[in-house]
């Protein structure tokens, strides 16, 4: 008999088609939100489960959903996944890193750019019939290229990030839990810096870090505080990286000068003081979302739950110590 796999949110033809023929599938083509309760529901009976990161993978999800062996999820974050306790279940846990470094890398720099350059707000301001015609002082913005860019996370999108911004010979710093090798450092011309003296330094300041524990709120008011007042703030990262409610403020003091966020606590609701700020451009977690990375991305997920649910070895597990403790049956 087929085993039985489930996709939560839509997904593109090609990946059913692939994954119809190792499993019976169930997807979620109407692309219905859910709970979680809902979900797990769903899922009675099912072997393995796409999901995103909008799907919340814990203890008491993965006690609800007993037959589930696998969860392969269609991001390269996991922050949304319970590892410890998908191990402690018995059940895989995968992710797609890799396929979406460029497009997040790139999107990374079209938001800094529409940021600095005021890119929504001139744009509303031409839909609704302000513009008189071109002046000198009109829509002013701030420059990408020579300044200081301070790179939050030097991972492999990070890293991708600091390459871009070669082109726009931008004097690169970056912070991490671990410095690189010098040889990148020369190779990207980047500095490493101590995390407030990059704040302080920056003109541009890039979050691309993962979110644990250790990074919530790791921009909050102590941080704002520390940066330029003409400084550029971009969270390509996670919502919660950023405490939303004092960077509401700073934007509105104009502690610092603009915004460029892709990411919020909560999503997907966002925080409204947002909404009354023209110093903010606001996009809806598309950081990944050209259409390639994405169906990669499906493909990839898709392949880690074939692999999984066939031979216990998907290419990207996140928690392989579920092998010594044992995989459900
Ligand atoms: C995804 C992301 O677009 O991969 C991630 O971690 O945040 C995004 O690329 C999105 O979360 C799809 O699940």
């Amino acid at each position: 008999m087929k085993k039985k796999v489930l996709v939560a949110r839509e997904v593109f033809d090609e990946t059913l088609q692939y994954l119809a023929q190792h499993f019976e599938v169930a997807s979620n083509q109407a692309n219905a939100p859910h709970t979680a309760e809902e979900l797990a529901r769903k899922l009675a009976g099912f072997d393995g489960a796409i999901v995103m990161t909008g799907d919340r993978i814990d203890d008491a999800f993965l006690a609800s959903c007993p037959t589930v062996k696998a969860v392969c999820s269609a991001s390269v974050g996991y922050n949304h996944i319970d590892l410890a306790a998908c191990t402690r279940h018995g059940v895989m846990a995968t992710n797609t890193p890799g396929v979406l470094t460029d497009s997040v890398a790139d999107f990374a720099i079209c938001l800094t750019l529409a940021t600095c350059r005021r890119l929504t707000e001139a744009s509303a301001f031409l839909r609704t019939g302000q513009w008189q015609g071109t002046h000198l002082k009109e829509m002013l913005g701030m420059d990408l290229h020579h300044v200081s860019v301070g790179i939050c996370g030097f991972g492999r999108i990070g890293q991708t990030i600091a390459r871009r911004l070669q082109g726009f010979e931008a004097k690169i710093l970056y912070t991490a839990r671990n410095r690189v090798a010098p040889e990148i450092e020369q190779r990207l011309n980047a500095r490493f810096a101590a995390k407030d003296d990059l704040l302080r330094e920056s003109d541009i300041v890039i979050l691309i870090l993962p979110y644990v524990p250790q990074t919530h709120h790791y921009i909050g008011s102590r941080e704002l505080g520390l940066m330029k007042r003409n400084a550029v703030l971009v969270n390509v990262a996670r919502g919660g990286i950023v405490d939303d409610t004092a960077l509401v403020e700073a934007l509105k003091s104009r502690r610092i000068w603009a915004a460029g966020l892709d990411v919020y606590e909560n999503e997907p609701n966002v925080n409204p003081g947002l909404y009354d700020l023209t110093n903010v451009v606001l996009s809806p977690h598309i950081a990944s979302a050209s259409e390639p990375t994405r169906q990669a991305m499906a493909m990839s997920a898709a392949k880690n739950c074939v692999a999984a649910l066939r031979d216990g070895n998907p290419p990207n597990l996140l928690n392989p110590e579920v092998r010594q403790h044992g995989l459900r049956a």
